[in-house]
């Protein structure tokens, strides 16, 4: 295939891409199909299925020139030029080179080749260019800058966004497998579309079939007069694969698959599904599925509801990707009793294609969608959602219920998408690190849904809370409390107004208790003068029908209260309503075409605020940044950690080693060292300083405490000398003296807190940072931080103010405070160490001694784990 790619280049891409406009030689095109050694030589390939045939359209190549630099260089089919290929291509070369630990591309091109020398300029990377003749050389550094960032992500976010239109914005529609039985999945499909009023054209195609629900029905996708833009394909199973190569033949782009029986199934299905991803991807096509219940846009220009329910949503600013079919179902169910309004949503299925993330950035650029709510079990590849969520979520608040968190919901989860379920406290990190909203239920998702979809962030944590009765008031208080928001005292300004209208029986503070018998005028004064208030920063009004009282007159008051104070205070601060009036179900509540939620319990609009203020505040931040050491010896630390590795195998590093690679990335590792005899531990004694640590080095013994492997406080060459003569023979006598590497010799440290660091390899979510207390606390109260790597500064600085010990780095009664700054650095250092050495399998800095400020920290133990990493393409 790859002759024939070289033999189809033009005359002219031939002398850019080799130098000549004669063939190479076959020899040259084995060689470049050998990607066997990738530290040596690598080509990447673009394939596609043109006239008929699977085709190499663009090859790409590097090869070592030095240690640090490869020479690189491509070459794209005449037909797919300027389509975006080559700067793909580079781009993709340069990611593996890096991890290959090559610094630089190096690359010779012809001065007047203007579509490669625009290659390198697109992809962002710093570029030095030198002329020679007719030839020009331009070296790329690979180090990673904002420009070459931003340019890779813009590039994949362009890309996925105009992949992923056709399904929303299709022209015309076919069903494929559209039944003659009114009870089947294919019937119901196309009355779906149908009864939804699709505004484009829908084709329904059965070979069986002449008519179904008064639709001319076309045999085959060959048989439809005019081009489809997407085809929802309900054919049994085996017949999936022939129909995606007919829908490719007449030029479908878009296709969503809702037949089961693939990847959910076991081995079998997995390899159907293999075979139909690959087939998809050769034509250029996108697949939504497979085994997935369809999807949704409410766009009155397009009208689409391509699922087997004619359920058909509000139309509105909230966008849904659901995992589950039914799931999905049950929502667009609730969206209308939660005030919701879908502007599309998507079950994703197996997501053998189109991922939730490919979805998180369409809904980026969106304009219609303002709320991204998200229904996972599983996560495809949680390192791209926490680039993409992080991003999307600094503009549209993203609302995720992700399902698993217990053992057996784990199973459950693995066992119906056939996806790895993640480990919870993982998930946890990576919701947070990324803004996104975790809600524990369904219920709670809409609730909260109902909250960002139709009213204002608020400009702070103080909330205003209006009742006629007290207990409601009191529970949604302590819910404001819980969720993080402040129920202020009122200002005398405040105070004065509401005296102005409120009996001498009703309580100005806040909230303010009206009493069982508020008239629908109190309501409106106090929630106009709440709503102008200063102090308040958001408004919730609870009614209860504790009396007979003219509820419907309590509902025309509250929306009165609520237009006067938009309009004299023109304020858009957020209100929320608790109703929890008797045989009362009609809970849409609208002022001026503002949708007001309402809630049935006096909690949730807490919960909710709470959410929206996070939000608010996270969106106000500025984005994290992941800081770059220039003082790191990456290629010393890679070095320690794959000479183990080639002695050892996988394991655990010696003592030596360990201190060796943190002192590489210069982490503050105690002094001392390790000593083979006792006349080379007294000889390190005497040169750190009395008193001394005399500790057992070993990588295959964990606990040396149990093995009398520790003695501290030593102050002369005696106690030296007993304290190894005291460890080797306990290690004799255990008969495990080959364990024994030596012992370590440090001098003894006091005062500082003890902290500990920790790294630990999840298989999806890759390396995940504990931050804790040191010693005993750690395993006894569990009192850590997780976060995913790489870790910004914010991050940091969260996990280090987020242990509940904290108050002990902060410094507590008379104890000296901890320098925190020295432990940020700490964690951001390994972040990067080991998101730098994937061969970093586990590691454990316990204790870390963390001085007063200024004085910095030290790494008194650590033991880090090696492991070859597995290799794998990244899952989309
Ligand atoms: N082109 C067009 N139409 C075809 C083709 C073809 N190549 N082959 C068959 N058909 C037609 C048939 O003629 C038939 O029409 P008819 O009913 O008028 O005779 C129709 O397609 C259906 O074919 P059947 O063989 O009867 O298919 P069956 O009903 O067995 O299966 C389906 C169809 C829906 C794909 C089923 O196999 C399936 O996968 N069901 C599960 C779907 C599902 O649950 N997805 C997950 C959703 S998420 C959730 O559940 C919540």
């Amino acid at each position: 295939m790859m002759q024939q790619f070289v033999d189809r280049l033009s005359p002219e891409s031939r002398r850019h891409r080799f130098f000549s406009e004669s063939a190479p030689s076959t020899d040259l095109v084995a060689a470049l199909c050998d990607s066997s050694k990738p530290r040596i030589q690598l080509t990447l390939i673009v394939t596609r299925i043109w006239e008929g045939k699977l085709r190499i359209i663009a090859a790409g190549s590097y090869w070592a020139k030095n240690e640090h630099t490869a020479e690189v260089a491509m070459a794209v089919d005449d037909e797919f030029h300027g389509k975006g290929l080559g700067t793909l291509l580079l781009e993709r070369l340069a990611f593996i080179a890096i991890r290959q630990g090559f610094a630089n591309l190096w690359a010779v091109t012809h001065v007047n080749n203007v579509a490669m020398r625009e290659v390198f300029r697109e992809s962002g990377f710093s570029a030095h260019e030198a002329y020679e003749g007719e030839d020009m050389e331009v070296q790329l550094s690979l180090v990673p800058t904002e420009i070459t960032v931003t340019r890779a992500e813009l590039r994949e976010r362009l890309a996925t966004t105009a992949s992923l239109r056709p399904f929303f914005y299709p022209e015309s529609v076919a069903v494929i497998g559209a039944s003659r039985d009114p009870k089947s999945i294919g019937f119901r499909l196309l009355e779906a579309l149908i009864t939804a009023q699709f505004q484009g054209a829908v084709y329904p195609v059965n070979p069986k079939a002449t008519e179904i629900a008064g639709r001319e029905v076309y045999p085959s996708m060959n048989a439809v007069p005019r081009p489809v833009d997407l085809a929802i394909i309900a054919v049994p199973a085996e017949k999936v694969l022939p129909v995606v190569e007919d829908c490719a033949s007449v030029g479908v782009r878009a296709l969503v698959v809702i037949t089961s029986g693939f990847a959910e199934v076991g081995p079998e299905g997995n390899v159907l599904q293999a075979q139909l991803v690959e087939k998809v991807r050769q034509h250029g096509m996108r697949m939504i599925g497979p085994n997935c219940f369809g999807i949704l846009n409410t766009d009155p220009s397009v009208r689409l509801n391509a699922t087997f329910t004619s359920l058909f949503p509000p139309s509105g600013r909230v966008a849904m990707s659901s995992q589950s079919g039914a799931i999905g179902i049950a929502t667009l169910g609730a969206a209308h009793r939660f005030h919701v309004g879908i502007s599309s949503f998507v079950s994703v299925g197996n997501k053998a294609d189109v991922s939730t993330n490919d979805l998180l950035q369409y809904w980026e650029e969106d304009p219609v969608t303002g709320v991204i709510l998200l229904y996972m079990e599983s996560f495809g590849n949680p390192r791209r959602f926490a680039r993409i969520a992080r991003r999307v979520s600094a503009r549209k608040p993203i609302i995720a219920v992700k399902a698993g968190r217990s053992r057996s919901g784990r199973r459950a989860a693995g066992s119906h998408t056939a996806a790895l379920a993640a480990s919870d406290v993982a998930v946890d990190a990576l919701f947070l690190q990324t803004g996104v909203i975790r809600a524990e239920t369904l219920e709670e998702m809409l609730a909260i849904a109902a909250g960002f979809a139709n009213q204002s962030f608020p400009s702070g944590r103080r909330v205003g809370i209006i009742t006629n009765a007290g207990g409601p008031a009191i529970l949604c208080t302590d819910a404001c409390e819980a969720s993080g928001l402040i129920v202020p005292e009122l200002s005398v300004q405040t105070k004065t107004r509401l005296g102005t209208f409120l009996p001498s029986t009703a309580a100005r503070t806040n909230p303010i208790d009206l009493i069982a018998s508020a008239s629908p005028q109190q309501y409106a004064d106090a929630i106009a003068t709440m709503l102008a208030a200063e102090e308040i920063d958001a408004l919730i009004i609870i009614y209860v029908s504790v009396t007979v009282v003219d509820t419907a007159g309590i509902a025309e008051g509250i929306k009165r209260g609520i237009e006067k104070g938009r309009a004299t205070a023109s304020t858009s601060k957020p209100v929320f309503l608790v109703w929890m009036a008797e045989g009362d179900s009609d809970r849409i509540f609208t002022v001026a075409g503002e949708t007001i939620p309402v809630y049935v319990l006096p909690e949730t609009p807490a919960v909710v605020l709470g959410k929206m203020a996070s939000s608010a505040e996270w969106q106000q931040r500025a984005v994290g940044v992941v800081p770059d050491f220039d003082d790191l010896n990456l290629s010393t630390a890679r070095t320690l950690c794959t000479t183990a590795l080639s002695q050892r195998g996988n394991g655990w590093m010696t003592t030596e080693e360990t201190r060796s690679l943190l002192r590489a990335v210069k982490l503050p590792v105690q002094p001392g060292g390790v000593a083979l005899t006792a006349d080379e531990a007294v000889a390190v004694a005497e040169k750190i300083g009395w008193p001394v640590a005399v500790k057992l080095a070993s990588h295959q013994i964990v606990h040396k405490t149990e093995f009398g492997g520790v003695h501290l406080n030593l102050t002369n060459e005696r106690s030296v000398r007993h304290a190894f003569a005291s460890i080797t023979s306990e290690l004799e006598k255990r008969n495990t003296l080959a364990a024994m590497e030596g012992v370590l010799v440090q001098p003894m440290l006091t005062g500082g807190v003890e902290v500990m660091v920790g790294v630990t390899h999840d298989p999806l979510f890759g390396p995940l940072i504990a931050f804790g207390l040191g010693g005993i606390h750690v395993e006894i109260l569990g009192d850590v931080q997780f976060r995913i790597t790489p870790l910004t500064e914010d991050d940091a600085i969260e996990m280090i103010r987020g242990i509940k010990g904290y108050s002990l780095l902060r410094g507590y009664r008379n104890q000296q405070p901890a320098d925190t700054q020295a432990l940020e650095e700490v964690l951001l250092r390994i972040s990067r160490l080991v998101e730098e050495i994937p061969e970093i399998y586990e590691l454990d800095l316990n204790p870390i001694f963390a001085l007063s400020p200024g004085e910095g920290c030290r790494i008194v133990d650590a033991r880090i784990g090696v492991s070859r990493p597995t290799a794998g393409l990244a899952n989309r």
